[in-house]
């Protein structure tokens, strides 16, 4: 029997795992900033459900709201690799910051580089990219969720402008936004190929924000209910080309999920790093626990779990790099990363035993971040559609 390689998507010449000097330094500096910035005051901010402004400022003065926009807009220019890596470093400590930063990054800043106008980038993109403006990605309604073709919200064209109505609901950065990209059908009868997206600025009458939703976990990103009643949209504000909207979020979708499997893999390694961390000084049974197999083994499943998610991860950050189709490898790396999140969490918490359960010991606060990386940016049984899909059709 001859084995065709070929037919595996793996380049197994020149495989290099190492990390440049420049990543190398893009990841310190967000570990760095994680670390100093974020870590203080972290617990906090998720009992009180809050993200500061001014650490969003800091943020985007490091680069990281824009870091894969081309500098001509205020971006950063940096490649995916680089975008996982500073999302696993921010995710770590914090996955509300970290959110935060992957809307804006891959749901608002990619959507108008690559599908806006010239017009739209100067406006919205160069302000976006330096942390001056956040943006919110508006596809989920309360009948649309995974369905995401069966949009409510309507979008009429009146000529000159757009009337839109409708409600969208579990948008992240909802209230701290300037800039919503909202999905809405602009013609029932032409299905996925009737949906448009549009820019629609906070403060336009008829734009409501409601109140913020009170969640498991990232508590500290802000996520709400969005109410659309007769507001008008300037034709200028609609995204691409007529009825490309839902195309938009779809690819749009494929590289947020990209963002999003980095930010399960830094919540799992961040679980990891501690309890590695406390099995080694908490004692049971006359020496460290990590030396009970019990533990010890826990340890060794953790590791490689990550390892094979990391793997996942910059194999769809690399496909994105080279200009590849990254839909189903970005599905797959979601996919895994955020099951193994949620698995090593809530194996952080045992290991730790009662010490897990409080607050001041973080590892309960990331299994709850973590159960969040299994939902959005689509469920693990949407990325499983998305994969098998693909090898169907392969
Ligand atoms: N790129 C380009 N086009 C795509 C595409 C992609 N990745 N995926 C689908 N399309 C096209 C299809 O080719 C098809 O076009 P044609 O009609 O011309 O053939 C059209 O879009 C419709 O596609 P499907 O028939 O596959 O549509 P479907 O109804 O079966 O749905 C789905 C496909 C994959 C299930 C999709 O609905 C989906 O991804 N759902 C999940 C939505 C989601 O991720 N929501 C998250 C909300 S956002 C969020 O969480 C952000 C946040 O705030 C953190």
């Amino acid at each position: 029997m001859v084995i065709n390689f070929t037919q595996t998507n793996l380049q197994l010449r020149n495989m290099d795992f190492s990390l440049s000097e420049e990543h190398i330094m893009i990841r310190d500096a967000a570990r760095d900033f994680a670390q100093t910035e974020l870590l203080p005051g972290v617990i906090e901010r998720d009992n009180k459900q809050e993200f500061p402004q001014a650490l969003v400022k800091k943020m985007g003065a490091l680069g990281f709201m824009g870091i894969m926009v081309d500098p001509k807009y205020g971006g950063s220019g940096m490649d995916t690799i680089s975008y996982v890596l500073i999302m696993e470093e921010l995710s770590k400590i914090d996955a509300s910051a970290s959110v935060i930063v992957s809307v804006n990054n891959s749901l608002v800043c990619y959507g108008l580089e690559a599908y806006g106008t010239e017009e739209q980038k100067q406006k919205y993109l160069t302000k976006l990219a330096t942390g001056e403006f956040v943006g919110a990605f508006c596809l989920s309604e309360p009948e649309a969720g995974s369905d995401a073709t069966s949009q409510k919200t309507t979008a009429i064209d009146k000529g000159d402008h757009y009337l839109i109505n409708g409600t969208k609901n579990w948008i992240t950065n909802g209230g701290r936004a300037d800039v919503y990209l909202v999905i809405a059908q602009t013609d029932k009868d032409k299905g996925s190929h009737g949906i448009n997206t549009f820019i629609v600025e906070k403060g336009t009458p008829g734009f409501d924000i409601g109140p913020k939703e009170d969640k498991l976990g990232i508590r500290g990103s802000d996520t709400h209910t969005l109410q659309f009643n007769d507001v008008k949209i300037p034709k200028e504000n609609r995204i691409g080309t007529n009825g490309s909207g839902f195309r938009f979020a779809m690819k749009t979708l494929s590289g947020g999920r990209i963002g999003i499997a980095a930010q399960a893999l830094g919540i799992a390694s961040g679980a990891y790093e501690l309890a590695l961390k406390y099995s080694k000084v908490r004692k049971a049974f006359g020496t460290e626990i990590c030396n009970h197999q019990a533990v010890a083994f826990k340890l060794a499943d953790m590791y490689t779990d990550i390892e094979a998610a990391r793997m996942l991860v910059m194999k769809s950050a690399w496909d994105k790099d080279q200009g590849q189709n990254y839909d189903k490898s970005s599905a797959m790396a979601k996919l895994y990363a955020s099951k193994i999140a949620m698995e090593h969490t809530v194996e952080a918490v045992q290991i730790h035993g009662g010490n897990g359960f409080v607050k001041d010991y973080h590892v309960e606060r990331l299994m709850r971040d973590a159960k969040i990386t299994q939902i959005y940016e689509g469920t693990s049984e949407i990325q499983k559609i998305v994969i098998s899909r693909s090898l169907i059709k392969s």
